[in-house]
């Protein structure tokens, strides 16, 4: 966490989860209310600034996005550097996204110290009718690796802005 001049600080959040779980639609949706049905697989680092009110007060939020495929990822201890907070994200109909949730967790565990604020997101939810996670297996992974836990849909702006509150809220 960086102190800026005037004692304002800066948190830095990355996501992380496979391609196409949603991770940069979830960062639009919350920095601009915006969703893209078809986005295009993000190549390297992007970020954006927000402001963010928490207990009355302007938290300068910094949320970091990267790549899901392992050919468009950048540097991966700069994305990671510094950060206080991560939204770590699987499609609740594709298994194989959630299947992949430890790799990322050892990935996180490995360039970030404990302290890092962690939330478990199963993105998608109102994909209901394809569903292939259950909400009970998103909860016990969560519990058993101690992380918060949401279902969001960045399509439907479900609990987005909520899933980033909690991490701010958290580290603040
Ligand atoms: P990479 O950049 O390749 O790592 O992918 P990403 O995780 O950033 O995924 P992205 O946000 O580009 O979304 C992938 C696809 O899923 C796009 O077609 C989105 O429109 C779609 N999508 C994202 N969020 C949702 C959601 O909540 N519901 C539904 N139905 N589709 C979503
Ligand atoms: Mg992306």
């Amino acid at each position: 966490m960086a102190e800026e001049g005037g004692g304002e600080y800066l948190f830095k959040i990355v996501v992380i989860g496979d391609s196409a779980v949603g991770k940069s639609n979830l960062l639009s949706r919350f920095a601009r209310n915006e969703f893209d049905h078809h986005s295009k697989a993000t190549i390297g680092v992007e970020f954006q600034t927000q402001v963010v009110e928490v207990e009355g007060k302007d938290v300068k939020v910094q949320v970091w996005d990267t790549a899901g495929q392992e050919r468009f990822r950048a540097v991966t201890s700069a994305y990671y550097r510094g950060a206080v907070g991560a939204l770590i994200v699987y499609d609740i109909s594709r298994k194989p996204t959630f299947e992949s949730i430890k790799r990322w967790l050892d990935e996180l565990n490995t360039h970030c110290d404990t302290a890092v604020s962690r939330m478990l997101v199963g993105n998608k939810c109102d994909l209901e009718s394809i569903r292939e996670v259950s909400v009970d297996e998103g909860k016990n992974l969560a519990e058993e690796e101690r992380l918060f836990f949401i279902e969001t849909s960045a399509f439907r702006a479900t609990n987005v802005r909520k899933s980033f509150e909690i991490v701010i809220r958290e580290i603040y």
